[in-house]
């Protein structure tokens, strides 16, 4: 029996459980243990990484022949209205209109300037358009969710775009994601690409989550939520939220290791 059926009997109840075990054990840890700020790879409960992730130690490649190889941008490709998601497709979009703004800082909270930064998400209604989502929810034709923008000399970035709904993934029977938005930093070459996921406040999936909760420190997990900022909306447009992406530091915004993604 393959991993996939293993995963579906099992039963949001039991992921819970698991979740909860593993989170009490953390808390028991010694107190010169260092939090743990970014995810366990091996997190049994998050079923559909447990024959993916790495199990063995990460060994330097040589960059420049990676280079030889790997996508590349120019900056001057980056069109100022690709940071518009509602646009695209010559007709709005369905859904509530939302900026996503913030800043990417270093660890010692300098600006990030001239920063590819792209960014993928489900439509409102939780679709993604890929031929792996094929649950009934509509496509929205117009809107394909993915914009990208460079960063500014103050480091920040800023999105239109919807929110995007929840979705049903297949980790665990009647599994649902919390409404995220993917983000890639992609810095100054292929080599040093980040991948991580924003998440909006208060979302009653998250205790849920055995990708959101495979991160044991809370405070870790906080900083991949965004705040909904008033400052941001725009009257009779849009609502608002921030997110600021810290790349390094004890403050850093968790990253996805480089394995292949997660759903
Ligand atoms: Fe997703």
């Amino acid at each position: 029996m393959g991993v996939d059926a293993d995963a579906a009997t099992s039963t949001q109840d039991e992921i819970c459980a698991e979740m909860a075990a593993l989170r009490a054990g953390y808390e028991r840890r010694g107190s010169d243990t260092e939090p743990e700020t970014q995810p366990r790879l091996d997190y049994p409960p998050y079923r559909s990484s447990l024959l993916r992730h790495p199990t063995k130690d990460l060994h330097h490649a040589d960059p420049e022949t990676i280079e030889l190889e790997a996508p590349v941008f120019g900056q001057r490709d980056v069109g100022a209205l690709e940071a518009d998601l509602t646009i695209q497709q010559g007709g709005e979009p369905l859904g509530e209109r939302m900026i996503v703004t913030g800043r990417v800082l270093d660890g010692d909270g300098r600006p990030v300037r001239r920063q590819l930064v792209e960014i993928w998400q489900a439509n409102a209604a939780g679709r993604y358009i890929h031929q792996r989502d094929q649950h009934p929810a509509p496509i929205d034709p117009n809107f394909t969710g993915s914009g990208r923008c460079l960063t500014g000399e103050d480091g920040s970035y800023l999105f239109t775009t919807i929110k995007p709904g929840p979705y049903p993934w297949k980790n665990h029977r009647n599994a649902w994601r919390p409404a995220h938005i993917h983000f890639s930093l992609f810095g100054t070459d292929f080599t040093q690409r980040m991948v991580t996921q924003m998440y909006f406040p208060g979302d009653p999936l998250f205790a849920l989550d055995p990708i959101y909760q495979s991160i044991l420190e809370p405070a870790a997990r906080d900083r991949l939520v965004a705040a909904y900022d008033h400052g941001v909306t725009r009257p009779e447009w849009c609502t608002g939220y921030r997110w600021d992406v810290v790349l390094t530091g004890s403050h850093a915004t968790w990253t996805e290791p480089d394995d292949g993604g997660v759903a």
